[in-house]
């Protein structure tokens, strides 16, 4: 009896759930999720004087470092420890003739061969959540910033929503460090290397949702899921281990975004001239 009632109870609120599904839409189109261009608009806060550089600390295969040069005139120091992602921005840098306003610098967060106040922007987009040392890592970003000068950070956190065995995997398959992944870590480091906190916004999965309206991102990833796994012996036979677990690993990541198992946090943190109290 109880069960049946379970059942109308169920299939009323479906019916109901539809008009939420009509409201989400309007009011979706109304507040259109946030776009990874607020980063460049946080550090266009920031008066950057031209005659410092901008270090984009773990600049990947440099996508942003080239959004970055498009929009602010500073020279660019773009910093990795992968030779390959450096050797893909070198050849896009040659390709727009901009090879001039870039070095390319191989090395990482921890162990910078930089000098100390040399620039007026750092910009750090996803890198965090690889970085075990993360005290050691912001504060050699602290240390070659110049007094008042800004660090804009795009870090990603696990939430309650993901399970022990899913995070799990994605450290293993992602080399994520843990501690790179806890909001309370990342921003106790934050505050204890001396930088202050000017701005945050939770972004959650809001660029993914931007992304899926732009490429079905998280769509083509979700089917990507579900490949792997249908032709899973096969896969790891013909192209090995390594690249089935980063192919799932980068899948599962766009689609965690969306179920609200990791969320993103965008930072815009300062160097004060007149340092406060370490906390
Ligand atoms: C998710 S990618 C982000 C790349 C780029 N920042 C972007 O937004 O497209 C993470 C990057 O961090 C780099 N990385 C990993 N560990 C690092 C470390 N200890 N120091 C500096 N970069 C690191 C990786 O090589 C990779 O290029």
């Amino acid at each position: 009896m109880n069960k049946n009632k379970n059942v109308k109870h169920v299939y009323e609120n479906t019916l109901e759930s539809e008009s939420l599904h009509r409201w989400l839409d309007a009011e979706s189109s109304r507040r259109t999720p946030r776009t990874p261009e607020i980063l460049l608009e946080m550090l266009g806060t920031q008066e950057l004087d031209p005659k410092f550089k901008i270090l984009d600390a773990g600049c990947g295969d440099g996508t942003h470092t080239l959004k970055l040069l498009q929009r602010f005139p500073n020279r660019i120091t773009a910093l990795d420890p992968v030779e390959a992602n450096l050797s893909v921005l070198s050849h896009k840098l040659k390709e727009f003739s901009w090879n001039s306003k870039v070095d390319l610098v191989q090395a990482s967060l921890e162990q910078m061969p930089l000098t100390d106040g040399e620039f007026s922007a750092v910009w750090c987009r996803g890198v965090l959540v690889h970085i075990q040392e993360i005290e050691q890592a912001l504060a050699q970003c602290f240390r070659v910033l110049k007094p008042g000068g800004c660090m804009v950070v795009l870090a990603t956190y696990s939430t309650d929503l993901i399970e022990p065995r899913e995070l799990a995997e994605l450290n293993q398959r992602f080399a994520f460090a843990p501690e790179g992944l806890s909001k309370e870590r990342t921003e106790s480091a934050f505050l204890g290397t001396g930088f202050r906190i000017e701005q945050q916004q939770e972004i959650g999965g809001e660029f993914a949702e931007h992304y899926e309206s732009i490429s079905q991102r998280s769509s083509v990833a979700l089917t990507q899921v579900a490949r792997l796994l249908r032709f899973e012996p096969e896969a790891l036979r013909r192209f090995g281990k390594a690249a089935f677990d980063s192919a799932l690993a980068m899948a599962h990541w766009h689609v965690y975004q969306m179920l609200g198992k990791i969320s993103y946090h965008a930072y815009l943190l300062i160097k004060d001239e007149t340092p406060s109290e370490i906390t």
